[in-house]
This record gives C-alpha cells, structure tokens and sequence, in this order.
C-alpha cells in the first residue's frame, strides 16, 4: 500500500506562490493531489499552477488573504463548490512585518502578524473543519518554526506568533481527535527563501547563523516537504498534536558548545 498516494485528495496549501509552500504544492499535485493554491497574488499563484498542471497535476490558483476571515471562507466556499470539499490543509501562509527588539514593535506588526500568522491559520482550520468532519477525516499541518519554541533574535513578534501556532496545534489536536482529524506542526530551521533572502545572501549574516546549526547550512524548502506529506499521508495515522523540527540540530544547540 502506498499511504504517500494522494490521488483521491484535495489538498488546500496556503502560501503556495513561491518557497515552501510552492515546494509542498508540488510534491503534492506529483503524488497526485488536487491542490489548491493560495496567496494573495492571483499572478504568481497562476505560474505555479501552470507549472503544476504541465507537469500533469491537478491545480487551481484561488488568491485569498489568509488574515481576512471572509475571504477565507469565501475561498472554502468555493473549493467546496468545484471539488466538494478539503481532506488536507496546509497552513503555511506567513508574515514577518518588524526586525527589531520586542519593545521597538508597534500596534500594527502585532496585528499584521496575528492577523495571518495565527488568526488567519485558525479561520483557516475553522473554515476546513466541517468538510473534514463530513468526509469522515482529515490531516491539517501548520508551519510552525523553531522560532515558536525558543527566542530568535530581533524577530520577537513572529516568535511569539509561533509560539502561539504551537499551542493551538496542541489544542485542536486534542478537540479534533475523535473526529479522525489530526493536527500536527512542522517547525523548520532557516530556510533559503524569499523570506529570508538577506540571511543567504550576505555573507557575513549566513556565516553567523550556520555557526549555530550542526549541519553547518541552511535548508533549501524541498527538505521541509516530506515532514509534511508523511503527517498528511496514513502513515502518520496515530500521530497528532506533535511538533516535528526540522532544523538542521538547530535546537540540540551549537556542537562546540556541547564538546566543551
Ligand atoms: N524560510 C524560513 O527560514 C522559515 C523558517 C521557519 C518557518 N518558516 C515559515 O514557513 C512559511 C513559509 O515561509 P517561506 O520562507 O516559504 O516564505 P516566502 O517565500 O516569503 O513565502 C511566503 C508565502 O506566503 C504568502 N503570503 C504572505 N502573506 C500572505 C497573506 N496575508 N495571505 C495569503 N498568503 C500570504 C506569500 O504570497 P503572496 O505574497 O502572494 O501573498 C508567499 O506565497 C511561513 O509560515 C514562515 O513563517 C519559514
């Protein structure tokens, strides 16, 4: 049985565009998913798509602000309408809007970032939830990051957004269990996308934050993909509410530090 055979699945994968999710999409539309594509630009989102069905997927482009709760739902609308309903949900659609100390953010980064790193995840889930429940099931994974589990440096209110995505994982895993739904997180280490363009793109940065990794890099996103498929896919069945790193070592800590 090949549980990573998703051809009867409709699989809704927000921040689709470009970096990681773009990387989940299509993994998923080649394991023969209907995916649905999902970010604010209708342009990028149908170049991805178009990559998708050339390669003989099966995708739609639907642009959507992730932190506007009745786009959200405008958007499950629809995908109910054209497909019937959601079996995956990827929660991956984020934002960074301040780089500063903590005491340096204003009102409105907490509220950009809430509003689409955590609010925007839950209307999201909340949106997903009676297709999933109908259909008997269904897997939702969230983008979490290591940055929800321990403090990064001038990025405190994405930190603390993350951390908030970890709790709520935790807690809709719980709710969510005896309807055959599972949640889980995937929290990634540094990625080389567009979100963190000048940490791979100035020398000095890189080399200052691959000191602290064990594997001496950061990830390219096709290496956060199969976390993902695996807590999507009946492999991971039994498996809800975890918090899967996928960092490099990153939080095991620096090895010459451990060597003494
Ligand atoms: N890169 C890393 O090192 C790293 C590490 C840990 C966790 N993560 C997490 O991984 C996820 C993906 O990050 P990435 O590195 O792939 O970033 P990215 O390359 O900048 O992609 C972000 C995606 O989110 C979309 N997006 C942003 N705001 C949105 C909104 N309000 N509504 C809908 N879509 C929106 C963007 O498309 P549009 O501009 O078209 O909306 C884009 O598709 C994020 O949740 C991030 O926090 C990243």
């Amino acid at each position: 049985m090949d549980y990573f055979n998703f051809s009867d699945k409709v699989a809704v994968i927000t921040g689709a565009s470009r970096g990681i999710g773009k990387a989940i999409a299509k993994a998923f539309a080649a394991k023969g998913a209907t995916v649905i594509l999902v970010s604010r630009k209708q342009e990028s989102l149908d170049s991805v798509a178009d990559e998708i069905t050339q390669a003989g997927g099966k995708a739609l482009a639907i642009a959507t602000h992730t932190g506007d709760e009745i786009a959200v739902n405008q958007l499950i609308d629809e995908v109910k309408k054209q497909y019937g309903g959601v079996d995956i949900l990827v929660n991956n659609a984020g934002t960074n809007p301040h780089f500063g100390p903590l005491l340096t953010s204003e009102k409105s980064h907490w509220q950009k970032t809430i509003d689409v790193n955590l609010f925007g995840y839950f209307s999201m889930i909340k949106a997903c939830y009676p297709s999933m429940k109908e259909r008997g099931g269904g897997k939702i994974i969230n983008i979490a990051s290591v940055a929800g589990l321990e403090p990064q440096p001038l990025m405190g209110v994405y930190c603390i957004s993350k951390a908030g995505v970890v709790m709520m994982t935790k807690t809709l895993a719980g709710e969510l269990a005896e309807k055959n739904i599972q949640v889980n997180a995937v929290c990634p280490g540094f990625v080389k996308t567009k979100f963190t363009t000048v940490l791979w793109t100035e020398e000095d940065y890189y080399n200052q934050i691959i000191a602290d990794i064990p594997q001496k890099r950061m990830a390219e996103p096709d290496e956060i993909v199969s976390s993902v498929l695996y807590l999507a896919s009946s492999y991971s069945s039994f498996t809800t509410g975890a918090i899967l790193t996928v960092d490099g070592g990153q939080l095991v800590g620096n090895p010459r530090k451990l060597k003494g």
